[in-house]
């Protein structure tokens, strides 16, 4: 299985993000990972469309915006608009369904994603509808937290129940733990801080993919 790494521009230098998405690319990055939070459904804000547009001009790679807003069906055809090919929405927020519909409907890739308090089982009726599904290894809100290892039963359950192309995992990975995301069946893995302070991002995503000691 290809296991694909997907930055998290949180993480990256936000004075100097063009610099930032460049070097990310040059190491073979497959995809990036935007966060956004609206200090409401998560205690923290981050950014909006506009910045999510600014890194689509820097990128042709796939843009996967992670809305961690009350309200997705409000902003999910913003964030559509802003140039995201793959909109990831809470399954906790009561209108992640119409947003999962709006973002069908504009031609591009829904996914959801769930808190570490949320059972799998929630997930269930959007299985079918998504391409993607997130599972988190932290409580969302800041990247560079600890990664939850009893969350990976959820990448297992995950591989076992979704047909969809993405088992994304978000959250505090690293190269320790990586090994037990991509046993478990993930096949994006999202790394912010880890990726970020990597001195050698080229090895840093072979080592994250799994295959270190090749080019
Ligand atoms: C957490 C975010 C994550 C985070 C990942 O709320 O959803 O995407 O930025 O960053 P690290 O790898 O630092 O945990
Ligand atoms: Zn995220």
């Amino acid at each position: 299985m290809r296991v694909l790494v997907s930055p998290s521009v949180l993480s990256a230098d936000f004075s100097r993000v063009a610099e930032d998405i460049r070097r990310c690319e040059e190491a073979g990055a497959d995809m990036f990972h935007l966060d956004v939070m609206d200090g409401h459904f998560v205690p923290n804000i981050t950014f909006g469309p506009r910045f999510v547009a600014a890194v689509r001009r820097e990128t042709g790679l796939p843009l996967e915006t992670h809305l961690m807003i009350s309200e997705p069906e409000n902003f999910a055809q913003a964030f559509i608009d802003a140039g995201s090919d793959m909109v990831t929405v809470h399954v906790e927020c009561p209108g992640a369904g119409a947003a999962i519909e709006t973002i069908r409907k504009a031609g591009k890739r829904p996914g959801i994603t769930l808190n570490p308090e949320t059972p799998f089982e929630a997930l269930t009726p959007y299985l079918g509808d998504v391409d993607l599904l997130l599972v988190m290894t932290v409580r969302p809100g800041w990247g560079g937290q600890k990664f939850m290892p009893e969350q990976v039963p959820k990448i297992r359950r995950a591989r076992e129940a979704f047909k969809g192309e993405y088992i994304a995992v978000d959250g505090g990975v690293n190269f320790q733990n990586a090994p037990a995301c991509r046993e478990a069946g993930a096949n994006v893995l999202i790394s912010g801080t880890t990726f970020f302070k990597a001195p050698d991002m080229n090895k840093a995503i072979r080592e994250l993919r799994g295959d270190a000691g090749t080019n």
